[in-house]
């Protein structure tokens, strides 16, 4: 069976494509567009993954959107007016935003592909991001949780799926809570309260979070109350998401936390003022990580399951992951490489293959690696033509010269293979340098990725190497697999992995297993032969406010836009001429 998954016009549209019961191809819009969260519908990205497996819209057997339009728009209208009068400003923009794209998917996905409307499915969103999480992870019975925003009611779900020996699959869902009570809604909050992009800079609170203590966790306390059945409500007086678009937090919350931060003013953590910002980072991350390690504890106690997968935006915060690994009695807790919407695309799919159709159960390899496939030859007509020296060397030699480079402190893009699935680099399309000179740390917020000094770089190394560096519990290692926990490093290692090591202690460490990127891989080994320290920074591949790159062409021109020495993509490398003047994207757009 040929599947198409889509999801769209929300945030960060994506689509996957899934044959036989294991994804082919899975892209981003943005990757594709050059337009970072691009929400608008896939085309580019859908084209993409039919070209990839040589597709015809008609070939597909079915295409699954990731949410029921209708169930939102109910939502919408039915928020909207029980928040009236209060909502009524913003009742055209929300009705118009829904009428206009959500409501009519089935039409437009007709329109657009020009597949008969029968074919056209609809996954409830957090079946989508249950099955995300759950059908791409290496476990066979697992619990399950969801946490994000907001899909079309759900904002949280806690189940259970299952994989049996017959080649069935079950995915039950135990319980939900409802919008607009939200762990994403209310990180989001303060996420716009600190001045910060909302559902793009969430991140960034969780870095701040790292300078402040959480001397307001009372008082967020006060926003988000536990209910007794352990689950939670918003307080809705400090809200107004809920009503307008405007302006998601009320005056309320401002007489308890303080006037909000402007967001063209820099953060001094040095400051009263900066402190105040990073100890509500601080309160609200530590509220935030309470309630789920408490949700997932007691799913813990209800199921008896040992493996937990989550799934939904929030579980992008991997220090909450981590804390959730620590302490809610699950043995291992898997975090897939797109657990926001974007890979709603990916479990809409999965699921409509495992559950709607009843297909047989396929394991799913375990790699972030579905987007387009870097173009050599790409790389080096760009640099030949713009006067750059290139060189093209086999395997062995490359990792060696590029180890030197590392080792001598220079500063890599490093270009492999297909492109990751999810927001994090892990290993294909990664700006790569030496972990130890906290220099090293302020050059590429400087220079490269011309960004707040308070946002942590992180580290790749060997899995096998990990535990010695870092204090990873029984389970760390498996999550550190794409990114998705944080853990202390050594305090004997810090000083030496000073650029790596947030202001806490951690690292969001990703530990490669060989079989994963093997060319990363044994780079790191080349480096640790130099330097006694097989471990590299390891950053995407971007400037602020763009998306990753995708193709060769699109990693030359960012190299040449930013402080970057030495380019590598396959088996051609280029080393920046310092003399040569900055090459102009029309040249190759
Ligand atoms: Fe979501």
């Amino acid at each position: 069976m040929k599947i198409l998954g889509i999801s769209a016009h929300y945030h960060d549209s994506a689509a996957a494509l899934v044959v036989d019961g294991v994804p082919i191809a899975a892209v981003q819009e943005e990757r594709l567009s050059r337009r970072k969260n691009d929400a608008s519908f896939p085309l580019g990205a859908i084209e993409w993954c039919l070209d990839r497996a040589g597709l015809e819209p008609a070939d597909l057997d079915a295409v699954v959107f990731y949410e029921r339009s209708m169930l939102k728009f109910d939502r919408t209208l039915t928020s909207t007016l029980r928040a009236f009068p209060r909502s009524w400003r913003s009742f055209p923009s929300a009705i118009k935003n829904m009428l206009g794209e959500k409501v009519w998917a089935r039409g437009i996905i007709a329109s657009y592909l020009g597949v008969p409307r029968d074919r056209i499915l609809f996954t409830a969103h957090h079946a989508a991001h249950a099955a995300a999480a759950f059908l791409t992870a290496p476990t066979k019975r697992a619990a399950i949780l969801t946490a994000d925003g907001v899909g079309e009611w759900a904002t949280l779900t806690v189940g259970h799926g299952e994989r049996t020996a017959d080649g069935r699959t079950a995915i039950t869902l135990l319980r939900e809570i409802k919008y607009p009570h939200s762990l994403g809604m209310l990180y989001s909050t303060v996420t716009a309260y600190l001045g910060f992009a909302v559902n793009e800079d969430e991140y960034k609170v969780m870095g701040l979070a790292a300078y402040g203590r959480p001397a307001y966790a009372d008082q967020v306390r006060k926003v988000v109350r536990r209910t007794a059945d352990g689950a939670f409500t918003l307080d809705l007086d400090y809200f107004d998401f809920h009503t307008t678009a405007k302006r998601s937090y009320s005056s309320r919350f401002l007489d308890l936390f303080g006037p909000a931060r402007n967001p063209y003013e820099p953060i001094d953590v040095g400051t009263p003022e900066g402190r105040r910002f990073a100890d509500i980072a601080a309160s609200v991350q530590a509220v935030l990580e309470e309630i789920l390690v408490d949700i997932a504890r007691s799913l813990r106690r209800e199921t008896g399951l040992a493996d937990l997968c989550i799934g939904g935006g929030v579980a992008l915060n991997s220090v909450a992951n981590a804390r959730i690994l620590n302490e809610s009695g699950f043995d291992r807790v898997f975090v897939p490489p797109a657990p926001g919407d974007a890979g709603c695309s990916l479990g809409a799919a999965l699921y409509a293959d495992r559950i709607y159709f009843r297909q047989p159960d396929r394991d799913v390899p375990d790699h972030p690696f579905w987007g387009p496939v870097i173009d050599p030859g790409e790389l080096a007509r760009a640099a030949t033509e713009d006067g750059q020296s290139l060189e093209e060397l086999d395997d062995p030699a490359l990792l060696e010269r590029v180890a030197d480079d590392l080792a001598a402190g220079r500063v890599v893009g490093w270009l492999d293979g297909a492109c990751e699935f999810g927001p994090r680099a892990l290993g294909h399309r990664s700006i790569l340098a030496a972990p130890q000179p906290a220099a090293m740390r302020d050059r590429l917020n400087r220079d490269i990725k011309f960004r707040e000094e308070f946002r942590p770089f992180a580290p790749v190394v060997p899995i096998e190497y990990a535990h010695r560096l870092f204090d990873l519990p029984p389970g760390g290692a498996s999550l550190a697999r794409f990114m998705s926990g944080v853990f202390p490093v050594r305090p004997e290692w810090r000083e030496r992995l000073a650029a790596v090591t947030h202001v806490d202690g951690t690292a969001r460490v990703q530990t490669l297993e060989r079989a994963m990127a093997p060319r990363l891989y044994d780079l790191l080994e080349a480096y640790g032969r130099r330097t006694g320290l097989p471990v590299l920074l390891n950053t995407s591949f971007n400037l602020a406010g763009e998306p990753i790159v995708a193709r060769a062409v699109e990693g030359y021109l960012t190299f040449r836009r930013c402080g970057i020495d030495v380019l590598v993509a396959g088996n051609a490398v280029v080393t920046k001429r310092v003399a040569a003047p900055a090459a102009s994207i029309k040249e190759y757009a």
